[in-house]
């Protein structure tokens, strides 16, 4: 049968890490950020249903180009990142609406070695919806989806075939520099000699083209931000006010990130009742919620070299301003 006569086939969901598990995760987490000093919460926790939808929104703000440009990348060289890998199964970190997705499956697919697409995310939602659509439109194309987080469950992605890694959109540089390295060793620790691994970084730049990308005009960023309080809200039956704090990204210039925070625009307490706890926040007390670093092909490589990864192509977009690196492990 030729690609083209093939049936879709009814996609499948492996889940390793359920709601309940999640929440679970959540109340260790915010108990042990919301008590440090200062006070933080790992990123994760932004794509709930809401989340996920405000993050598609920031990717087609003007002043977020990591999106544009990583696609422009895509769109110039996955045939050649298809080639070199040559591989038959595209697994994808943390894949949210699997939008970039398809340039990487067209390509696979014209290079005829595409049979199987795995896409993982803690957001069950938006990966169900986003496998769905995929199977309809790839007919004879096996959709695995995972739910899962990729800090714990490498070693729950399935095996066979020559499998291309990648983890796009710079969320790599959402982790801190000790998360990456582990992330990056345990990542090589599942991959054998023939995988390979595709990671997109944000690169360093101009620091106002930096923030700007982080606080919108239209505010789709800061309400992003803000949401990860009515997560709070709902899952720990907390009484955050969103409109008691304002969303701050700033440029931190020995890490090479951006830093968004959540800053207390007055002095207030918050009950956290599903942590029987009461947060005190001075005012202009702030929060941190995410890190974004930022990467120089020449740093990035020696990170990966550290972790067991051979750098075999790299791309980037018009202007530097974001980078692609395909890469496998020391065999
Ligand atoms: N890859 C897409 C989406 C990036 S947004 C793109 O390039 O546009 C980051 C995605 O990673 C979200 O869908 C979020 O739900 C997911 N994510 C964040 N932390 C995660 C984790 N620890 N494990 C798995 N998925 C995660
Ligand atoms: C998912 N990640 C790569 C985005 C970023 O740019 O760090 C998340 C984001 N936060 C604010 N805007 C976008």
């Amino acid at each position: 049968m030729t690609a083209s006569a093939a049936l879709p086939i009814p996609p499948t969901l492996d889940i390793h890490l359920s709601r309940a598990a999640l929440a679970d995760a959540l109340q260790s987490d915010a108990r042990c950020g919301l008590t440090s000093s200062p006070k933080q919460l790992p990123p994760v926790y932004f794509y709930d249903d809401r989340g996920s939808r405000l993050f598609d929104e920031i990717t087609k703000l003007p002043e977020y180009y990591p999106t544009r440009s990583e696609r422009w990348i895509l769109d110039a060289h996955a045939k050649d990142m298809a080639l070199i890998s040559g591989a038959d199964t595209l697994i994808e970190l943390g894949a949210g609406t699997c939008e970039k997705s398809r340039v990487l499956l067209d390509a696979m697919q014209a290079c005829g070695n595409l049979t199987r697409y795995v896409p993982l995310d803690v957001s069950d939602t938006v990966l169900w919806e986003a496998a769905n659509a995929l199977a309809g439109e790839y007919p004879g194309l096996a959709v695995n989806a995972v739910v899962g987080d990729f800090h714990r469950h490498l070693d729950r992605l399935p095996a066979g075939g020559r499998r291309l890694v990648a983890f796009l959109g710079g969320t790599i540089g959402n982790l801190g520099p000790e998360q990456r390295r582990r992330f990056l060793v345990d990542l090589d620790c599942v991959m054998d000699a023939e995988d390979r691994f595709l990671v997109g970084t944000d690169l360093v730049k101009d620091r106002d083209r930096l923030v700007r990308a982080y606080d919108d005009d239209a505010g789709v960023t800061a309400a992003f931000n803000k949401n990860v309080l009515n997560v709070l809200n709902r899952e720990l039956a907390a009484d955050f006010d969103p409109a008691c704090f304002e969303h701050v990204a700033r440029w931190n210039e020995e890490e090479q990130r951006i830093e968004m925070w959540l800053q207390s625009t007055t002095e207030q307490s918050v009950r956290v009742d599903g942590l029987d706890i009461d947060l005190s926040f001075d005012e202009g007390e702030a929060m941190m919620t995410e890190i974004s670093t930022k990467f120089t092909p020449e740093g990035l490589e020696a990170e990966l070299a550290g972790c067991g990864f051979v750098v075999e192509a790299t791309w980037t977009s018009p202007g530097d301003e974001f980078l692609m690196t395909l890469c496998h492990p020391y065999c």
